[in-house]
């Protein structure tokens, strides 16, 4: 199984375009599968200089309703027409980040809300339960929340005055089996990185977490959370940890300097082998 970073923050090379977002674009057991499509403006850019041909999308994964992992989602959809799209109900929600009493939209752009409106019924799987795409590929469905540091990672709310607060139960991983273990793909990981892995080797009879590649969001992280979930992350022993996107720069040389070789921080145009 291949994975090729096509859309993150930083791009790896000349040619390549980065945006706030995250897209991976997996090949496995015969499948094509985009988990994620960033915000939209530089998926095709990448796709074409990486050599991805996005009409042969069999399937859109979308971690979340954020912007920055659905805008793109309309262009997919011109391209693959047929592809099959699977995503939690509160992907569509009004959503807002609000700061210092300011609102900004941060939902699923208009654009790719209609693209969703106009998919079949029999190509729109709604997921509120872990689903199996193959015997070896998987969705976590919704996560729980166990841990007691981690939580979303931001002032993300369902109103713009800030009443309610967004508890992002659409946020969901894939997950692969490899022969040396569980490959773990996250979107923002707003359920907590840590509750997201345990939660997916429950559900794969306690296997091995053999890698995990996205976006951790620990930006806002105080250094309990950063502490804690580095400690939890090594006890887990992945072979790999690709942070990507949201994680932040702080929290990626704490992750460096516990993990050591084991954590190589994602670009667009990164490609991971298994
Ligand atoms: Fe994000
Ligand atoms: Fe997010």
């Amino acid at each position: 199984m291949k994975i090729t970073i096509l859309v993150d923050d930083r791009a790896g090379r000349a040619g390549l375009r980065s945006e706030h977002g995250l897209a991976l674009w997996i090949e496995a057991g015969g499948r094509n599968i985009l988990f994620d499509t960033g915000q939209g403006g530089v998926l095709e850019n990448n796709a074409r200089e990486l050599g991805v041909d996005l009409e042969t999308t069999g399937s859109v994964v979308l971690s979340h309703g954020h912007y920055d992992h659905t805008g793109g989602l309309a262009r997919v959809l011109r391209r693959a027409p047929g592809a099959h799209v699977y995503g939690h109900p509160s992907l569509v929600l009004p959503r807002y980040s609000v700061q210092a009493g300011v609102a900004r939209s941060i939902a699923m752009p208009v654009p790719a809300l209609a693209a969703l409106q106009r998919l079949p019924e029999t190509r729109l799987h709604w997921l509120q339960q872990p689903f199996q795409l193959s015997d070896r590929i998987g969705l976590s469905g919704p996560i729980p929340r166990a841990t007691d540091y981690e939580d979303s990672g931001g002032s993300f709310c369902l109103d713009p005055g800030g009443r309610h607060p967004d508890p992002l139960d659409d946020d969901l991983a894939l997950w692969l089996r490899s022969p040396n273990g569980l490959v773990v793909c996250v979107g923002c990981s707003h359920a907590g990185v840590v509750n997201t892995l345990r939660h997916v080797r429950r559900l794969n009879q306690g296997q091995k977490i053999r890698a995990v590649i996205g976006g951790f969001h620990l930006g806002n992280a105080g250094p309990r959370r950063l502490q804690r979930t580095i400690a939890a992350l090594g006890q887990l022993e992945p072979d790999r940890v690709v942070p990507c996107h949201c994680t932040g720069d702080t929290a990626i040389d704490a992750l460096r300097r516990a993990l050591g070789k084991r954590v190589a921080p994602g670009t667009a145009g990164m490609t991971l082998q298994f």
